[in-house]
């Protein structure tokens, strides 16, 4: 008889859906879903819904295809700022954070300093804003991002952009691995990965210990555009998470977003 992991697993990674994601997240996936179901049939319904509530929403394969003819048009003449910016267009998320990016950065490094060494985890689409950001020379940028597509749709921008470093297909929650990072961006992020695993967030966050700041930002209108109070929801919980890290925790001036600072407490 075959094995119930195997055949589950099988399932997800042929799915044209989710056979972009990271292995170690359709495992993870898998394993959740074999403890609440016996039957594989049943336990792959259940995976499928598990990472159809996670990614379902972020980005239609549609808008990868066009990011990706968008690259092959570029060449070393192209205006790379532009290009990047009709790519962040493509997704409600980045294209609503456009006007706001350059005051973002602008009021972060004036916060914390300019980084050596970023880290910008669950990275999406935002290696596309390399541009505002304004990275000082010599700076490296690392991406950690779940879906192939987006990976390697950002190594080809920062190729195309002359940026030292690189994006890494990889599952956080699975192994938020040991970058050697002054400055982590875990933008919009945080409760991607709470839904879809309870606690991710807070390990997470514990297991960037060695990062000297941490910015996590939280959206605070839904992507229908309706303020629930999210402003405030978020800011409890990033309020808790920073005091469970034993972190301070400082909220920057930024309009559209909310956008947060964690760094340690002094001795
Ligand atoms: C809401 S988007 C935010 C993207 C980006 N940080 C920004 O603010 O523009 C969440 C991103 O996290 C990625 N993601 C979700 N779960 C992940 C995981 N377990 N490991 C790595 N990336 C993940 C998704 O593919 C998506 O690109």
């Amino acid at each position: 008889m075959a094995d119930p992991r195997e055949t589950v697993l099988a399932g997800l990674t042929t799915s044209s859906k989710y056979r972009h994601l990271a292995p170690a997240a359709l495992e993870r996936t898998t394993d959740w879903a074999l403890a609440r179901h016996r039957k594989p049939g049943d336990a792959l319904k259940a995976a499928k819904r598990k990472l159809h509530q996670g990614f379902g929403a972020y980005l239609d394969p549609g808008a990868l295809e066009a990011v990706h003819r968008l690259l092959d048009t570029a060449d070393d003449t192209s205006n790379l700022g532009d290009l990047a910016a009709r790519i962040l267009a493509l997704h409600r998320s980045s294209a609503e954070r456009m006007p706001l990016m350059d005051a973002l950065y602008t009021a972060l490094w004036a916060e914390i300093g300019a980084p050596e060494r970023l880290l910008d985890v669950a990275a999406g689409l935002n290696p596309f804003a390399l541009h505002a950001m304004h990275l000082p020379p010599g700076c490296t940028y690392t991406a950690l991002e779940i879906d192939s597509r987006l990976v390697e749709a950002a190594n080809r921008f920062l190729v195309l952009a002359n940026q030292p470093g690189k994006a890494i297909w990889t599952d956080v929650i699975s192994d938020p691995g040991n970058h050697d990072a002054d400055v982590a961006l875990v933008l919009k992020t945080l409760p991607c990965l709470e839904q879809e695993q309870s606690g991710a967030a807070l390990d997470l966050l514990k297991a960037l210990s060695d990062v000297p700041n941490i910015v996590v930002s939280y959206p605070v209108r839904s992507l229908g555009g309706r303020e629930k109070g999210m402003r405030e929801t978020y800011l409890d919980q990033i309020t808790t998470l920073s005091a469970q890290i034993s972190r301070t925790l400082t909220v920057l001036p930024v309009e559209g977003e909310l956008v947060t600072v964690l760094r340690h407490a002094a001795l």
